[in-house]
């Protein structure tokens, strides 16, 4: 067996059980790129600090070069004694060049390596997540604009409420992802601090200069504090948390989506490209990728909550449990990207049955409450009209009718305010008509809604 860099003071080799349990170059692996591109810095800042020769660093960046080609064509050889990215890197490069190969490590502990790693990989991560979720915004819009007018039923409780423009409830998913991929740029900022340098907790007494490979890796400037740089693992919980407040709203379009293609509402149909059968039964055209999205915020949040878990008992500094940080990451991020593409990609093979909804808008009473605002309008404390037009409904419930077929009789029989102008306020299209509020379903407020997005994404 080989020896293990660190196995200066050893006598004996761990047993293969111990080896299987605590690698990471099974998971960690992924890291590699960010390794290489952290090696790189420190080996410059080492020649720059005279701490390694500016020989020795060229040998060291030729070779780390080498390894990355080695590893981007498949044959770099993984080693499970070599335990996690870093040491397998670390001994490959020395087996490499030899002699300069030791000077890499100075100043350095895998401890400050880990974590500056793993905080350039999760910058890139969320650079394509948030690349995905304006992906996913754009297909929203899309499908907005080629649907234009369309009144369909808005809900509370599941239960008919008013009537609301189609695009203006896309757009309210466009509104959430919006901060979904705002709270990620914020995470990014927090996070774009460099930990390398911290070494193991403590520091070094050796001339480093943490600022130049802060910079050279595109960090916004070194952790202030050795101790919490190795530490803390915030930046992933908040990433984690950010995904999964926007794998949760992925999982609601995934619910809706897929009570509007039941056959009970029959709003809408996606395509055969999007859909998949039964091994069963022959009639099924089912809407699986919406489920899983749905299904798949399950594991999105349980990867934070594995993260919060191990870090909440943990003292300062490095402790071994962080290892576990990686995979839920990985997973979370696989998660998301996924969920991302399959919702545009359904976005853009759905039609909405204009038919179907047209004919189901009759029922329900959607227009209630603009009658009530109609009232209003005539001077009737919102109180009392609530009440009249409760009763107006509930005497439609008597007669199986819709407040539009009530006459005007009947309606005066309720209250006397009523007058012939009320048809203007009758019916869904309206009651449409009637919002003008600043985000309101009115056309001109959807429309100017529209246009902020249709400008934004310049789908114009
Ligand atoms: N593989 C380790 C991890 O992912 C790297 C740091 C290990 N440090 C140590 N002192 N054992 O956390």
């Amino acid at each position: 067996k080989e020896t293990k860099l660190w196995g200066g003071r050893f006598e004996d080799t761990v047993t293969d059980a111990v080896e299987k349990f605590t690698e990471s170059i099974s998971f960690d692996k992924s890291l590699y790129k960010h390794d290489i591109m952290g090696s790189r810095a420190h080996a410059s800042m080492l020649a720059h600090q005279g701490l390694m020769s500016d020989a020795d660093r060229d040998i060291i960046l030729k070779g780390l070069d080498e390894i990355e080609k080695q590893i981007e064509s498949g044959e770099f050889a993984w080693r499970t004694d070599r335990e996690d990215v870093h040491m397998n890197i670390e001994a490959a490069l020395t087996d490499m060049v030899g002699e300069p190969a030791k000077k890499l490590h100075t100043a350095r502990s895998r401890n400050d390596q880990v974590c500056t790693d793993f905080r350039l990989w999760c910058r890139d991560a969320i650079d394509a997540i948030v690349l995905r979720i304006k992906q996913l915004q754009v297909a929203l819009v899309k499908l907005a604009l080629k649907n234009e007018g369309l009144i369909v039923p808005g809900y509370t409780h599941l239960q008919r409420a008013q009537p609301v423009l189609l695009q203006h409830l896309l757009l309210a998913y466009v509104e959430q992802l919006e901060r979904d991929a705002s709270r990620l740029l914020d995470c990014r900022v927090r996070m774009n601090f460099c930990p390398l340098g911290a070494c193991a907790l403590a520091g070094t007494g050796l001339p480093i200069d943490r600022f130049m490979t802060s910079e050279a890796l595109g960090f916004t400037a070194p952790m202030r504090n050795s101790i919490d740089a190795v530490s803390d693992r915030d930046f992933v919980l908040e990433f984690l948390s950010a995904n999964s407040i926007t794998a949760v709203h992925l999982s609601r379009l995934g619910e809706e989506w897929v009570l509007w293609a039941s056959e009970e509402f029959g709003f809408l149909t996606p395509s055969d490209s999007v859909s998949t059968g039964s091994s069963i039964m022959p009639q099924k055209k089912n809407p699986d990728p919406m489920e899983l999205v749905r299904g798949k915020s399950a594991r999105v949040i349980g990867d934070l909550v594995s993260l919060l878990v191990l870090c909440k008992g943990l003292p300062q500094a490095y402790n071994r449990d962080l290892q576990e940080d990686k995979e839920p990451v990985f997973d979370s991020v696989k998660a998301i990207v996924g969920m991302l593409e399959v919702s545009a990609e359904f976005a853009q093979n759905i039609t909405f049955n204009r038919e179907r909804i047209r004919n189901s808008l009759p029922a329900g009473h959607l227009d209630a409450t603009t009658l009530a605002d109609y009232l209003v309008k005539k001077g009737i404390p919102f109180r009392t009209s609530h009440d009249i037009v409760g009763k107006s409904v509930a005497l439609c419930v008597t007669r199986n009718c819709q407040l539009q077929d009530l006459s005007l009789d009947d309606l005066k029989s309720i209250s006397p305010t009523f007058e012939k102008d009320v048809n203007e306020y009758l019916g869904v299209e309206n009651a449409i008509k009637n919002f003008s509020s600043y985000g309101s379903t009115g056309s001109e407020c959807v429309s100017s809604q529209m246009d902020y997005w249709v400008t934004k994404f310049q789908l114009n």
